[in-house]
């Protein structure tokens, strides 16, 4: 597969100016993209539930470009220029250039905003990075007429947004998400993520992913520096055989809404994930002494209530609390009891499993 196309420009004089706005979710894996190769391209398949409330919004306004620079940019984050951000976005729309040469003639300016609060330590790539992707497709839809049918527009997205950040490329689906070849899927592919809410029980439409902020703090080691030590991990090979394996028993699992076996592959994936970067060279370490308290609670609670109350974990040393929506009274009375006092602040952002990104009219922004 290849996007490139040296047609896409347009014809500067007769451009009107002009904004695309997209909300575009973050999303958390149940099975780790941990390890990739070439340009980003994942070393085992993923799967993952897309989110609703952590979401970006992004508004992208373009106009003739007036420098002779070759992406002319004015990036703002919260109303506020971020030039660590700008130069991400920057070197991502660079790369971008085969596919979409057009960015080259315009002059853009972003103005993004994340739904949950910045410094709540939740890497927020997947959200900024999907919203842009969706941004180009709408533009390349507008100025060529192309993209009409929604699953030729969805796939590009997500290839695109898998070359801005890997998991990125699983939020432009809703509920549920498959990225990387895996047996069991044929359709399954590196390049871009596939849907697959419908291959799953209903009971995962609704199902709820409260995020317990044990640390605000920026990681240590950044996912990206992550990945790359996954080459010299002694584990690796394993570790990817393993993740097919799992992968297969956790669909099948989901498939029959057996959620004990998805609660404990769920489990298991998320220690895994922190077990190969303990295992790094050098070695490191993102768990907090709260995120254990925080694990161990949720075991006993579900031990003694028999619910199925699971976590999981991101690069980071906040947890994820996964639980069907018919528990969730009993389930948030005990979060709040039992796990707020571990939280920094005592804060836990309340999500739950979502319908997708979503254009938005660009005018009612009120950048
Ligand atoms: O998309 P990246 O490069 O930030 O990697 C994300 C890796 C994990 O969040 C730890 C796992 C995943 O599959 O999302």
């Amino acid at each position: 597969m290849d996007y490139k196309n040296p047609k896409f420009i347009i014809d500067s004089s007769q451009l009107t100016p002009g904004k695309v706005r997209w909300r575009s979710p973050s999303n958390i894996a149940l099975i780790k993209y941990w390890g990739k190769y070439g340009q980003q391209l994942p070393r085992n398949p993923s799967i993952s539930l897309t989110l609703s409330q952590a979401a970006t919004d992004t508004t992208l306004s373009y106009s003739a470009k007036q420098s002779d620079k070759e992406i002319d940019l004015d990036f703002y984050f919260a109303g506020e220029s971020r030039p660590d951000f700008s130069l991400r976005v920057e070197k991502y729309l660079k790369i971008l250039l085969p596919i979409f040469p057009f960015l080259g003639q315009l002059h853009l300016r972003i103005d993004t905003n994340n739904s949950f609060p910045h410094s709540a330590g939740i890497a927020s790539s997947a959200s900024a990075m999907s919203a842009i992707a969706l941004i180009l497709c709408s533009m390349e839809k507008r100025f060529f007429d192309s993209l009409s049918d929604s699953e030729t527009f969805y796939q590009k997205a997500s290839y695109l947004a898998r070359l801005g950040s890997g998991s990125a490329c699983r939020s432009v689906y809703p509920h549920v998400a498959v990225w990387g070849e895996a047996g069991e899927i044929p359709r399954a592919s590196n390049l871009y993520a596939i849907p697959y809410a419908d291959q799953v029980h209903d009971i995962f439409e609704t199902y709820h992913d409260d995020i317990l902020i044990i640390s605000k703090a920026e990681k240590s080691v950044s996912s990206g520096a992550g990945h790359n030590l996954m080459e010299g991990n002694l584990y690796a090979d394993n570790r990817y055989l393993q993740a097919r394996q799992r992968m297969d028993n956790l669909t099948a699992a989901m498939r029959a809404g057996d959620l004990e076996t998805f609660g404990k592959i769920t489990e298991a994936e998320a220690l895994t994930l922190h077990a190969l970067m303990m295992t790094s060279n050098p070695p490191y370490l993102l768990m907090e002494p709260n995120s254990i308290a925080a694990i161990r609670k949720v075991q006993a609670y579900r031990a003694e209530t028999g619910h199925p109350l699971y976590f999981t974990l991101d690069a980071g040393p906040n947890l994820h609390l996964l639980y069907p929506d018919n528990i969730a009274t009993e389930v948030k009375t005990f979060i709040r009891s039992e796990l707020t006092p571990l939280c920094q602040d005592g804060i836990y952002i309340a999500d739950r499993c979502g319908a997708g990104p979503e254009e938005l009219e660009a005018d009612l922004n009120p950048n």
